[in-house]
Formats: C-alpha cells, sequence, structure tokens
C-alpha cells in the first residue's frame, strides 16, 4: 500500500468554498408517548462541496441520528437542514447512506442489490461490474447475504449507495466490521473513491487513525444531547503517513478532545 507522506495531492481537488450541505442549528428530539429524549442540541454544521468531514463522538451521541436525518429519514424537531442551498424534503439521489449495519435485501443476490441502487434499474452492467470490483466482491456477485460475512456485506453496501451516483456520501461507521489489513485496504479505496468521484463525504467512525487518514475535518461531538464541540481541520498533505510525527499531533488532540 502506498502510504508517503511527501508530494502528495491536497485532497480533493474539487473543494469549493461553496456549502454543500449546512446544518442549522439543528435539534433533534424523540418522543414516545410522555417519554422524550433529546439525542441532538443546537448543532450547527457547514460542509463544502468535496470536503471529507468525519465525526467522532461517544456511543449514543447522535452521530447515526445526525446522518439519518441528513439523508431525509428523520426530520429536525427544531432547525434546518439545506442540500446546496435547498432546505431537504425527505431522502434523494443526491445523497446516499451506508447504514450502521449492512441493511442488504436477504432475498437479493449480492448484484442485484447492487443493482438496485442504479438509476437505470439494473440495466447498467459496466457500472455494476465496477463497483463489485471496487468492492472487492467480484467473485459473491451471485451469493446472498446470508452468505457473506459481515465485512462483505458492509463491502455490498458501500457499492450499493455509490450505485446512484450521489452528491454527498454518508458513511456510518463503512468499516466497522472489517479485519485490521481489509481495513486499511478499504480506507484507501474509499480515499481514492471520494477524489474520483468529486465528492462530499460525511462519515461515521469511532477509529481515530481512520479519521485522521481520511477526514479534511473532524467534527467532535459532545455526549447526549450531541452538538459540535470542537472542529479540527486536518491539515496535512494525502496520502496520509501513520507514522509521522505530526499525525501523532493529531492523535494526541483528538484523544484530548475526545476525553
Ligand atoms: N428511533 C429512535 N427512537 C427513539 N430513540 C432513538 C431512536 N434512534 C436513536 N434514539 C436515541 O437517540 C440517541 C442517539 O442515538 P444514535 O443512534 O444517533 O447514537 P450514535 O451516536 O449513533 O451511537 P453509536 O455510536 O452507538 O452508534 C440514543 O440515546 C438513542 O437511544
Ligand atoms: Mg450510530
Amino acid at each position: 500500500m502506498k502510504d508517503t507522506y511527501s508530494d502528495g495531492k491536497a485532497g480533493n481537488d474539487s473543494i469549493s468554498t461553496a456549502p454543500v450541505l449546512e446544518l442549522m442549528n439543528v435539534s433533534k428530539e424523540y418522543r414516545k408517548g410522555t417519554r422524550r429524549l433529546l439525542a441532538l442540541k443546537d448543532l450547527s454544521l457547514t460542509v463544502n462541496g468535496g470536503e471529507f468531514v468525519t465525526i467522532l463522538g461517544q456511543s449514543g451521541c447522535g452521530k447515526t441520528t445526525l446522518l439519518h436525518m441528513i439523508a431525509g429519514l428523520e426530520e429536525p424537531t427544531a432547525g434546518e437542514i439545506r442540500v446546496g442551498g435547498k432546505p431537504i424534503r425527505g431522502p434523494g439521489r443526491d445523497r446516499g447512506l451506508v447504514f450502521q449495519e449492512p441493511r442488504l435485501f436477504p432475498w437479493a443476490t449480492v448484484a442485484h442489490n447492487i443493482s438496485l441502487g442504479l438509476p437505470d434499474r439494473g440495466r447498467d452492467q459496466r457500472k455494476l461490474e465496477e463497483l463489485l470490483e471496487l468492492v472487492g466482491l467480484e467473485d459473491f456477485a451471485q451469493a446472498y447475504p446470508k452468505e457473506l460475512s459481515g465485512g462483505m456485506a458492509q463491502r455490498a453496501a458501500l457499492a450499493r449507495a455509490l450505485a446512484g451516483s450521489p452528491r454527498i456520501l454518508l458513511l456510518d461507521e463503512p468499516l466497522g466490521a472489517l479485519d485490521a489489513v481489509t481495513r486499511l485496504r478499504m480506507q484507501v479505496q474509499l480515499m481514492r473513491i471520494w477524489q474520483e468521484n468529486s465528492l462530499t463525504v460525511v462519515a461515521v467512525t469511532h477509529d481515530i487513525d481512520e479519521a485522521i487518514v481520511l477526514s479534511t475535518r473532524i467534527v467532535i461531538l459532545s455526549p447526549r444531547p450531541g452538538t459540535v464541540k470542537r472542529v479540527i481541520p486536518v491539515e496535512l498533505p494525502y496520502p496520509r503517513n501513520r507514522t509521522a510525527p505530526e499525525f501523532n499531533i493529531y492523535r494526541q488532540e483528538l484523544l484530548g478532545a475526545l476525553e
């Protein structure tokens, strides 16, 4: 794996200063009967086109809730979310979400699951083959989800989200079920996908190194109710070298901020 520190690209060439995603004073309260649970409180964040923003925070601080609201699957209780300057009204093809658990259709093969994400209803065979190759599942195209390992299912779910060619890719711990070696390989793939497709990515991870390797900015949420505690821009050239002293400085800073 190529992992040099110097002469790397500055990141995604298409990073612009135009906001693609704006969260303005967003709060989310779950209500069930008389029970109330405030998951997110007054969260504001602006993400520019081409950024790779990673969300870090303790379990239960509202990270999944945040991604689901951006995807349009949940509505904020207060505040507003805008994509491309327009308030969102439910899910759309401009946003692709990879769920925390892969959520593949059990009755469909890997190839069929991925092709369900293709805009032309699965007739684009070449794109399907590209996606299978991208996530290393060429040999499992005809397998059913129950025949896959957890990591393979996660990779199939990533391919399905990419099939719709979204502008914004939302990733909820997409590499969480992978072994260490596959995880490192997928981090490199993810970086390539992001750079080559001029994507804007909002990802959730619990892995500090992964956040530093991939992100243009890291957002740290407070414990529940989640709100933005700190935003740390990662000013290292890509590809990033985990053994560089500068990398360690970010490691220390993030560990301190998460405590
Ligand atoms: N559909 C729901 N109905 C009621 N409460 C919910 C719902 N979804 C999430 N919550 C609550 O909202 C809070 C935030 O949950 P969320 O899943 O967003 O956390 P998270 O940061 O993604 O945690 P983890 O790191 O464990 O995945 C939790 O207290 C959870 O119990
Ligand atoms: Mg979660």
